[in-house]
């Protein structure tokens, strides 16, 4: 398929920011509509203040290759830059959430290979981006496309949505933090089932083990999803980073360490003019006005 000028000026904008290691150079708008070969972006929600990203390689059940990872990258960049967005959604297409790594992008990879262009290390955006991420897990989840959805802060799921970490079938492991982030969340047993049998699991157990926080019918997901997504956008932005912040430092160090860090954004949730709007606001009845200050 030939590439538009504009996809073509964002994919070269994309080679020329990583070689620099910097994003810097991207628009400071997100780009709805025909940007990207490999996703499709829109604003969501009565205020336009929510990104809702489909991952949409659809005939291949959106197996995430290198332009799908890409494109998803630049587009959570342009969201974290646009003051409007509040919250972003991914989602996927068709049947599938993401089916995981592209193993046909994959199949004649090398160690080596592997190493010399760390392989899989810039899927990490998705687990850095500083605004709140919710997976709205429609249909397969697996391997990458399971660790995709574990990487976002909330996973809604489909009641038809599966997940999985099924990489031992193919004679390898889980390569972006489906041995770590899944055992975190679901304990050892359940991980290393899934880990070392690669069944499926399906939405009601992934609710049940705490991997998916609600199950809606695949028809009103999205709804769903945008009514979350608002929700979260509604609040104060710079407070919504704080506080996914703190619940993030959960995973990352000891109970008290964790509790001195909480104590800390708590306190400095007291320099910012949006805790005193919020309890003024509580105290003279009526809605808070956040300005994200
Ligand atoms: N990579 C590349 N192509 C994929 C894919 C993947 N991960 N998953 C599905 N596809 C493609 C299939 O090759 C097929 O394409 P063709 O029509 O061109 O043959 C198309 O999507 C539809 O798939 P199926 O015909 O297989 O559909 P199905 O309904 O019979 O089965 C499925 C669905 C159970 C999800 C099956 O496709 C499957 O098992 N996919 C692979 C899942 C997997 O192993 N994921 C882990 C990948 S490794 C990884 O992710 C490593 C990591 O940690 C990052």
């Amino acid at each position: 398929m030939a590439l538009s000028a504009t996809k073509l000026l964002r994919s070269n904008l994309f080679s020329s920011a990583k070689l620099v290691g910097t994003l810097s150079l991207h628009s400071k708008y997100l780009n709805t509509g025909d940007s990207y070969n490999f996703i499709k972006v829109e604003k969501k929600g009565a205020k336009n203040n929510v990104a809702l990203i489909y991952l949409n390689r659809p005939d291949a059940l959106n197996a995430l290759n290198d332009g799908i990872i890409s494109d998803l990258t630049i587009a959570l960049d342009d969201a974290q830059k646009d003051d409007d967005i509040g919250a972003i959604i991914i989602t996927g297409s068709g049947r599938a959430f993401a089916a995981g790594a592209d193993i046909k992008e994959m199949e004649n990879k090398t160690f080596q290979e592997c190493m010399k262009s760390g392989f899989l290390d810039h899927w990490n955006s998705v687990a850095k981006c500083t605004k709140p991420t919710i997976a709205a897990v429609n249909g397969f989840a697996l391997g990458g496309g399971c660790e995709l959805a574990m990487m976002c802060d909330i996973i809604l799921a489909s009641d038809k949505a599966k997940f999985g970490q099924p990489e031992i079938k193919l004679g390898t492991i889980p390569g972006a933090g489906g041995t770590q982030r899944l055992t975190r969340v679901v304990g050892k047993s359940l991980a290393m089932e899934m880990v070392l049998t690669g069944d499926h699991i399906s939405a009601n157990e992934a609710l049940a083990a705490g991997l998916a926080s609600k199950v809606y019918p695949a028809d009103d997901l999205l709804n769903k999803a945008i009514k979350t997504a608002e929700n979260i956008a509604s609040k104060s932005k710079l407070i919504v980073a704080m506080a996914k912040d703190a619940v993030n430092t959960a995973y990352e160090t000891t109970l008290a360490e964790g509790i001195k860090f909480e104590k800390k954004i708590f306190y400095a949730t007291f320099a910012t003019d949006d805790r005193k709007e919020g309890m003024t606001a509580f105290v003279n009845k009526r809605e808070a006005e956040f300005k994200d200050q």
